[in-house]
């Protein structure tokens, strides 16, 4: 059960801001026949890019040229865009002056660039056991020490337990590496409070907002004790689908190890036995940047933030509780995460009793045009935590993922908002959902052994190629 915080609707806006995205409200064909309007309820997965963001690459791609080291005007143009966006992100997440903002390609990059410059330095890594696989993988990969704290059965992180674990570990370079937000249960821990307990202990703090960056104000600098050493989040979750992200880490650590790709623009001199490398941000930059998705970045950043400043928080959250009680008003539905009064951005999972997960979300695809997301989000170990199941359940869940099959494996449905969607959508949502428990599915229904996913048996799918 889910103790739902009250927001009183009379005040807050309730309905995002459907004309924000592009592509909102596209029609879709169903099962049965006709077509109805989208309803795109998978925003942890990937947002759709905003008006706005499409507007700016517009306006930049005639600008389009190559940075810092061309000539020319458009050069010129081009760089002063892309350090524009640059600035844009610093200001987002409020970096100190100490801390340099990278362009990368997404969270997992600079995850995984971050775990190999946490391995040069000698550095413990301490993680949680719900991060998402690029929270986890990375730092089991490229760094020798990685130590696990726990979590409750909701899958808060359980503070006394990381708090004895770093107390375990008293010397050398240590690093705790916490989701800023959740991906399963959309549980936003209390990173102020998590950054001091680390600076307490000698350990920095490394935050993945991935699910972050979209949903909540971001303060790096923070109160003295709380800052944030180490911040990545990816583009396409901010409403700038253009391949771009952002790692932001302190200038000291980044120069005091090698860079971590080599190649053109990031040195000062080569000689056939020497290289000097240039100065950060650029000589963690080698190559050609994405330019494109700085500057879509960029733009997102601004909108949101202005977004915010339009009461975005207080709707997300009043969207957010109504979908929470819309999904706890499903029978035999039972909500994964937190049930006491903690922080939840717009992210819920839950499994039904007796209806398969994938099911669960073809029938709300197939039938009613709603797109969620099925599985185990990226986060084995931390759904199979929340899941709670019986161990020889789990047990069997695992062997059959070991033998690649597909079918029958434990997970959940997940379904999370953004900033266009609306009361109607939830209301769809929901309808469907006790329609599917009160009647079943209205199409008989065939899994695909190789992906596990079901679609109705006498369905063709006719999707627009070439677009
Ligand atoms: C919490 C969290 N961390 C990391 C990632 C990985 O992000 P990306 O796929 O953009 O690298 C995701 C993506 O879903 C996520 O939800």
């Amino acid at each position: 059960v889910v103790s739902v915080t009250a927001v009183d609707t009379s005040v807050v806006r309730i309905d995002g801001w459907p004309d924000e995205v592009v592509g909102n409200g596209h029609e879709v064909p169903v099962y049965g026949g006709g077509s109805i309007p989208y309803a795109y309820l998978d925003n942890a997965a990937s947002t759709p890019p905003l008006r706005a963001v499409v507007r700016a690459v517009n306006d930049f791609l005639p600008w389009y040229s190559s940075v810092h080291r061309g000539a020319g005007y458009k050069s010129r143009v081009s760089t002063a865009a892309y350090e524009e966006a640059r600035e844009r992100a610093r200001d987002f997440v409020n970096a100190p002056d100490s801390h340099v903002v990278v362009f990368i390609k997404n969270t997992t990059e600079g995850i995984n660039r971050l775990a190999a410059l946490a391995e040069e330095r000698g550095a413990t890594v301490f993680v949680s056991i719900m991060e998402h696989h690029a929270n986890l993988l990375p730092w089991r990969r490229l760094t020798r020490q990685v130590v696990y704290f726990g979590a409750d059965e909701f899958g808060a992180v359980d503070e006394d337990d990381l708090r004895r674990k770093l107390s375990d570990h008293p010397t050398g370079p240590k690093i705790v590496a916490v989701a800023g937000a959740y991906n399963v249960s959309g549980y936003a821990p209390p990173l102020d409070r998590l950054a001091r307990l680390c600076h307490e202990h000698g350990a920095e703090i490394l935050v993945d907002a991935a699910q972050l960056a979209p949903h909540r104000p971001i303060d790096m600098s923070g109160r003295p004790g709380e800052e944030i050493d180490y911040l990545i989040f990816s583009g396409h979750k901010v409403y700038a689908p253009f391949g771009s992200g952002v790692m932001v880490a302190p200038r000291s650590a980044l120069s005091s190890v090698s860079p971590a790709l080599v190649g053109g623009g990031i040195v000062d001199l080569v000689t056939l036995d020497e290289v000097v490398w240039n100065g950060l941000p650029d000589r963690e930059e080698a190559g050609t940047p994405n330019v494109v998705g700085a500057v879509a970045l960029g733009a997102a950043l601004i909108r949101l933030q202005e977004l915010r400043r339009d009461g975005l928080l207080d709707q997300e959250s009043a969207l957010t509780d109504y979908l929470v009680k819309g999904l706890l008003s499903v029978p035999n539905l039972q909500l994964l995460g937190p049930r006491a009064a903690v922080d939840r951005v717009g992210v819920a999972s839950f499994v039904i009793d007796g209806v398969p997960h994938g099911l669960v979300a073809a029938v709300l695809s197939y039938e009613h045009g709603i797109g969620i997301r099925t599985g185990c989000f990226c986060a084995h170990p931390g759904v199979l935590h929340l899941l709670q199941l019986p161990i020889a359940e789990a047990d069997e869940g695992r062997s059959r993922m070991r033998r690649h099959d597909h079918v029958g494996l434990p997970g959940a449905a997940r379904a999370s908002l953004g900033v266009q969607n609306t009361r109607a959508e939830v209301d769809r949502l929901v309808r469907a959902l006790k329609e599917l428990v009160g009647s079943g599915p209205r199409a008989s229904y065939r899994i695909d052994p190789s992906t596990g996913d079901y679609s109705p048996s006498n369905w063709e799918e006719a999707l627009p190629l070439g677009l």
